[in-house]
């Protein structure tokens, strides 16, 4: 009975070998496992067994089991997935592949770059999880400002830096003013695109990370007439030439004077409103550059700092900025710039 069995096992084995579709292998199936194959009639034969003789042979007849019904499964699943990737007829076109494109606001990041690479600004990083130094301190804002306040700020969970205190992700890109003249020499002129964080409501206009771009120009005769110049040839590259800046006084704690830039396009009036706010600027405080170690006799420049979520809004029309991070693809897709 023993040699029976592994005479099937081989039997079984060998020809499921050249088995290389699924209804030969249905048919092999019917052959060998089926009621009436080969494997469970031979099986039946353990009734005529010796009593003595029944666990060796019960335990060969569980081996030639297993062997060959995993066999089968392992060629079942080969198929299934071979089945699963080639569709029936292998002539048909193929899955078409959307080329890769870039999220809309890297797209209106990029843009704004570009503008401002031809008005020869270098590109300056800094990271996101930042210290209370870096976010505040050093950007001229004491302990005791509302903006450090823990509930518009998210603070790790982390031990604190040694030297600059707790650690939390940044609240605006101003952080990257302060790495950039810590770690080399004036003259300066950068812009610093990125990420940052605040606790708030989410809603259309408000998100609780959104990204920002800086920029800084340290050398020793910038002034306010070049801050407004690089304004305005900014947002008129980016809005059309109609577009139209001011400059309203404002406070900032690292400029001074500061400015909040509204802006206003011919027929582009916003809820009603013909200025529309979308930027902070200033002359950089003497108290920052005494911070970071440059004489504020001898250095000056100036900053400003916007939201690019808005600006990006505002280039494609898009109504509610919850939209950015949906990730659906029949928003995302109709955004084929760079
Ligand atoms: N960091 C400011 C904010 O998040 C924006 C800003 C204002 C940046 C004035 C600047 C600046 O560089 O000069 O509200």
């Amino acid at each position: 009975m023993i040699d029976q069995l592994n005479q099937i096992k081989s039997e079984a084995l060998l020809e499921l070998n050249a088995v290389n579709d699924a209804a030969s292998l249905e048919e092999w199936r019917i052959r060998f496992l089926s009621r009436q194959g080969r494997l469970p009639l031979a099986l039946e034969g353990m009734k005529n067994v010796a009593k003595e003789d029944r666990p060796a042979v019960g335990k060969a007849a569980n081996e030639v089991k297993t062997v060959v019904n995993s066999a089968f499964e392992e060629k079942k699943a080969s198929f299934e997935t071979v089945a699963s990737v080639l569709p029936e007829d292998p002539s048909l076109p193929g899955y078409p592949h959307r080329p890769a494109q870039s999220h809309v606001v890297n797209q209106t990041m990029d843009r704004m770059v570009q503008i401002f690479r031809r008005m020869g600004f270098a590109l300056a990083e800094g990271p996101e999880l930042e210290t209370e130094y870096h976010n505040f301190d050093a950007l001229n804002t004491p302990a005791d400002h509302p903006a450090r306040n823990e509930q518009d700020t998210f603070y790790a969970d982390l031990p604190p830096h040694p030297k600059f205190g707790r650690l939390l992700l940044r609240t605006q890109t101003s952080t990257v003013q302060i790495r950039t003249m810590e770690s080399g020499k004036p003259p300066f002129k950068i812009v610093a695109p990125g990420r940052c964080y605040r606790r708030d409501e989410i809603d259309a206009t408000h998100g609780i990370f959104f990204h920002q771009m800086e920029g800084l120009v340290i050398d020793e005769s910038a002034n306010l007439g070049d801050l407004k110049g690089t304004m305005e040839f900014f947002f008129k590259e980016l809005l059309g030439n109609d577009t139209v800046v001011r400059f309203r006084p404002h406070f900032f704690p690292f400029t001074e004077p500061s400015f909040e830039i509204d802006m206003a396009r011919k027929g582009h009036a916003v809820r009603g409103k013909k200025w529309l706010e979308i930027a902070g600027c200033g002359m950089v405080d003497p108290a920052v550059l005494t911070q970071v170690g440059l004489d504020p006799e001898k250095y000056r420049g100036f900053a400003f700092g916007m939201g690019v979520e808005r600006i990006a809004l505002m280039l494609h029309g898009i109504p509610d900025l919850r939209l950015f991070n949906e990730n659906d693809l029949r928003f995302l897709a109709q955004f084929q710039g760079a």
